[in-house]
């Protein structure tokens, strides 16, 4: 058996920090049901202290949860955030507070304006805080991606010892390149007493546009947790897509000795809804939930997948909720896509009569960026005309 990678879906938190994303109380209800769907392990739902519609989200989406899900809310390192965190998880049958502080040196120095030791003290702090009222803290070295090593598992050090049962590793300014990321994340798990009766858990951004390739070098490493969002909504250049990481880690569970619980067939539904609610179009080209993720358009590939699918698909759309591949005629199309469609559509032509067919489908698909179903009944009518008069 290979090890289970819990997924943190964190869609209604740092999604939601997506400039223009923000949703209301309701709308995150609907999402979170979804998540519930999807049988995502956590479901960050949101930052309490930061407002009273934040609070109250987390508070209904901890009561609708149950025993389905870990509710996870978000805190700094400062009592009070972790006190209100703590409230509105008050009905959560299984709670975590997640709480944290930067890490780096442009953190410490910039942001906090702390010394190393003092940055100790306050994570420390929080986690022994945050294990006052749940059992379940997760502990956060913001901007660990650009982090010292030595310091970093310094830290992580300090905040197992006082009790957190999730390290979550984030690399917050997507900076990283895979292989350095899973370096980090080994050196952390030979460094660190007692990391392996921990959850390792990786929150990375997709600022150079690696954010999945990040997250499944930190499974490798060891990480058996991934923090991520429905399309790679996030802050900036949004975070890991769960549609990814979920795939990517099906794709290669022997490799990388993981697997998830994931329900992926929801995957195109629950892209679709998130979009909706949040107003944030996803790319035609996107992987796995994409408009264009199994069109064929080129004549060669059109060929290959009407021959066997998989020549050109690594994924069966319907293992996704994406319904069959599409095969997209354009002046691209070769003989054999024409052919297929036109027998979907009640033609059969062969030969000389295909090849004539061929030759006005060009014709229209010079014209217009894709060839319609309508398009070739005119075209199939218009020869029958010709042939009657
Ligand atoms: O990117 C980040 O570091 C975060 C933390 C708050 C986990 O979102
Ligand atoms: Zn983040």
């Amino acid at each position: 058996m290979t090890r289970k990678i819990h997924i943190f879906d964190t869609t209604l938190r740092d999604g939601e920090q997506s400039p223009g994303a923000s949703m209301n109380t309701e709308e995150k209800l609907v999402i979170a049901r979804e998540l519930l769907r999807l049988n995502v392990d956590v479901i960050e739902a949101g930052f309490p202290i930061s407002s009273p519609g934040d609070f109250e989200s987390v508070r209904r989406i901890a009561e609708l949860a149950g025993d389905d899900a870990v509710v996870c809310a978000l805190t700094r390192a400062i009592a009070r955030d972790i006190d209100v965190a703590a409230d509105a998880l008050r009905y959560a049958r299984r709670p975590r507070i997640h709480t944290g502080i930067g890490v780096s040196p442009s953190h410490l120095a910039d942001k906090l304006r702390i010394t190393e030791d003092e940055c100790v003290e306050r994570a420390v702090a929080a986690v022994r805080h945050a294990k006052g009222y749940v059992d379940d803290v997760q502990f956060y070295a913001e901007d660990a991606g650009r982090s010292d090593y030595a310091f970093l598992a310094r830290v992580i050090q300090a905040v197992v010892d006082a009790g957190a049962t999730v390290v979550n590793i984030p690399d917050t300014t997507g900076y990283s390149l895979p292989e350095e990321f899973g370096e980090r994340i080994a050196y952390l798990m030979a460094h660190v007493r007692g990391i392996e009766d921990v959850t390792v858990s990786v929150h990375c951004h997709n600022d150079l546009g690696m954010a999945t390739a990040l997250a499944l070098a930190g499974v490798r490493a060891g990480a058996t947790q991934v923090e991520c969002t429905i399309n790679g909504l996030g802050e900036r250049a949004g975070n890991t897509a769960m549609e990814e990481v979920v795939m990517g880690v099906r794709m290669h569970g022997d490799e990388l000795d993981a697997h998830t619980d994931v329900n992926a067939r929801e995957f195109t539904k629950a892209s679709r809804l998130v979009s909706s609610i949040t107003g944030m179009g996803v790319q035609a080209n996107k992987a796995i939930v994409g408009a264009n993720a199994f069109a064929h358009s080129s004549g060669i590939h059109q060929d290959g997948v009407l021959k066997k699918r998989d020549t050109y698909e690594i994924i069966d759309p319907a293992d996704v909720g994406a319904g069959t591949s599409q095969i997209v005629l354009t002046a691209r199309s070769g003989h054999a896509a024409l052919r297929h469609r036109l027998e979907e559509l009640g033609y059969a032509f062969e030969g000389e009569e295909l090849d004539q067919v061929y030759e006005a489908f060009l014709n229209l698909a010079d014209k217009k960026k894709e060839v319609y179903d309508e398009d070739l009944e005119s075209l199939v009518n218009e020869r029958g005309r010709e042939e009657d008069a």
